[in-house]
């Protein structure tokens, strides 16, 4: 049985002062909730304090983003050790680093296996755009992407990687997939490329969400498909009051 999880990704949102606060409001908002991981990733700046709020609690704390050497001349970079400190998820090769910041397959891999090599939990993002999803590509570009971001991984590294299904077309724009047809690409694009490489018992473990527009009217639809084990949520993670209705329509 994979148990939910309900990651908020807060992107570039949020000074040190406003993730303390939303950081506290979730903490206590979710105090009592269980049979949910309940993940928060802020910016980079606010990790540390974010840390000094979450430890103790049932929530968990990740990064958005790693790069995979060690230490270095890499100006601007973030090290898995560094994360390794501070936190024990990390979103890796989201659609906006794949579209904004040239983020290609090969380094996502890279970025991957780093962070498993330092105990860090990857949430490894995957997801077509419009202009492929309306020519059909979804199934091929979507295990294309699969396939090479679990390159080299073995089956106990495998099982430990969370994969989001975040269609490009329905982040932030309010349009969400339909849930059984997303289910269906996670069924056959995902965890069943997954089975191909791994086995059954493997693909089985992986726990995959869905993210692009996950509110608390619809998050009810996605968790109640077979292959959906959680949410990695934008907008609605930015409010206690949403965020709190969606790990509870998800428990
Ligand atoms: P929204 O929930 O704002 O659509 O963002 C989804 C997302 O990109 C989470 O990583």
């Amino acid at each position: 049985m994979r148990t939910p999880i309900i990651a908020g990704n807060w992107k570039m949102h949020k000074t040190v002062a406003e993730a303390i606060d939303l950081a506290h409001g979730v903490c206590s908002a979710v105090e009592n909730v269980s049979g949910v991981d309940v993940v928060l990733c802020p910016t980079f700046t606010a990790l540390s304090a974010v840390k000094n709020i979450v430890e103790g609690t049932n929530v968990g704390l990740g990064a958005q983003n790693m790069y995979w050497e060690v230490q270095g001349a890499f100006t601007g970079e973030i090290s898995p050790v560094m994360l390794a400190e501070l936190c024990d998820y990390v979103i890796l090769g989201h659609s906006e680093r794949r579209q904004y910041f040239g983020e290609t397959d090969e380094g996502v891999n890279k970025k991957i296996k780093a962070a498993l090599a330092h105990s860090l939990i990857p949430i490894v993002c995957v997801g077509e755009d419009l202009t492929q999803n309306e020519a059909g590509e979804t199934e091929t570009f979507v295990g294309g992407q699969v396939k090479a971001a679990f390159d080299g991984l073995s089956p106990d590294e495998a099982a430990t990687v969370i994969v989001a299904y975040e269609p490009i077309w329905a982040i932030g724009t309010g349009k969400t997939a339909d849930p059984a047809m997303a289910n269906g690409i996670i069924k056959t694009s995902i965890r069943g490329i997954l089975a191909g490489l791994y086995g059954d018992s493997v693909a089985e473990k992986i726990r995959v969400q869905y993210g692009g527009s996950v509110k608390p009217d619809n998050v009810a639809g996605f968790m109640a498909q077979p292959d959906i084990d959680g949410a990695l949520v934008g907008g609605a993670s930015l409010k206690v009051d949403s965020f709190l209705a969606l790990v509870e329509g998800s428990a």
